[in-house]
């Protein structure tokens, strides 16, 4: 699979073609960036360690490759300051992205590409992408909560002192300020959480809070986040590479699940070879599914001031 990353001079893109080259699923990475030389830097950087890592083409190219992809994975944008969130990030990455959109739609897309969204604030930057690039909406995918959802389970590990990739946890929502934890389908080698000792209310508050600032707390500590931004873009796009039909916490423009239509947000999607397979509706709490029903109503509002 050829997949190109716009934005793969930053931390974000960078970080993600390290992880794509280190699972060595896809054929061939393209590096894009407003940067031509950052690109170029990236590509070669990458292509010294293939001896070690994996046999595929690396190589720093223009939005005329997009045309060939068949992923379109877009990191390029502003990060936040630590005390800004990222919705307040839109009026300051709508004009950038929608200049991507453009370029996208000048170089011409493969019928079947998937568009996949990093930039923040992803649930937005998906919309428009579902909207204005006259892709069927199954093919238009954003990171969402798989950061906060990665983070979530990390963090109930370390807690409970148990290995992070038996914890199965998800955020869900935006990604931001509106996200929600579901404690109720969370599990710990197949497990319940809920039944685990120490798993306490006090203890589910410290963790969610946790999850919900960490975005901020490393931006604060080193600027923005990298290494795990980057697996979890791994996660999404092996899954597509290789049609595993995954359940991921993705967000793509809501079909009706929960109640919700005509926004983007993360809700159990699976994730196959061409994009969103299906959105699952599984049972919540009632606090969930208001937590949930109100992440959409904050994103539609956001939505609505956005040309
Ligand atoms: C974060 O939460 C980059 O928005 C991303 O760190």
């Amino acid at each position: 699979m050829k997949v190109a990353i716009i934005g793969g001079g930053g931390r974000v893109g960078s970080c993600a073609a390290f992880a794509l080259q280190c699972s060595g699923v896809v054929k061939d990475l393209i590096i894009l960036d407003a940067n031509q030389a950052t690109a170029e830097g990236e590509a070669l950087d990458l292509v010294h360690g293939a001896a070690y890592c994996a046999d595929q083409n690396i190589y720093a190219g223009t939005y005329a490759d997009c045309a060939q992809a068949d992923l379109v994975c877009i990191t390029a944008g502003l990060r936040r300051k630590p005390d800004e969130s990222r919705l307040d990030l839109i009026n300051r990455n709508v004009g950038l992205f929608n200049g991507i959109l453009d370029s996208l739609k000048q170089a011409g897309l493969k019928k079947s590409a998937i568009i996949f969204v990093v930039s923040n604030p992803v649930d937005i930057l998906t919309q428009l992408a579902a909207e204005r690039l006259g892709l069927p909406w199954q093919q238009v995918i954003g990171l969402g909560t798989m950061l906060d959802s990665s983070r979530f389970c990390s963090l109930i590990a370390a807690e409970l002192k148990l290995p992070a990739t038996q914890v199965r946890a998800m955020i869900l929502g935006e990604h931001g300020d509106s996200m929600l934890p579901v404690w109720s389908s969370a599990s710990v080698g197949g497990f319940p959480l809920l039944k685990f000792p120490g798993v306490t209310p006090t203890f589910q508050s410290k963790i969610f809070e946790r999850t919900q600032k960490s975005g901020a707390e490393v931006i604060s500590r080193k600027g923005g986040a990298g290494w795990a931004v980057g697996v979890t873009i791994k996660e999404v796009i092996d899954c597509i590479a290789l049609d595993r039909q995954r359940v991921l916490p993705v967000s793509s423009q809501i079909q009706g699940a929960y109640g919700i239509r005509g926004i983007s947000l993360s809700v159990p999607t699976v994730v196959g070879r061409g994009g969103v397979v299906q959105q699952l509706e599984i049972e919540l709490w009632p606090k969930e599914m208001q937590a949930l029903q109100a992440s959409a109503h904050a994103l539609k509002a956001t939505r609505a001031k956005v040309g």
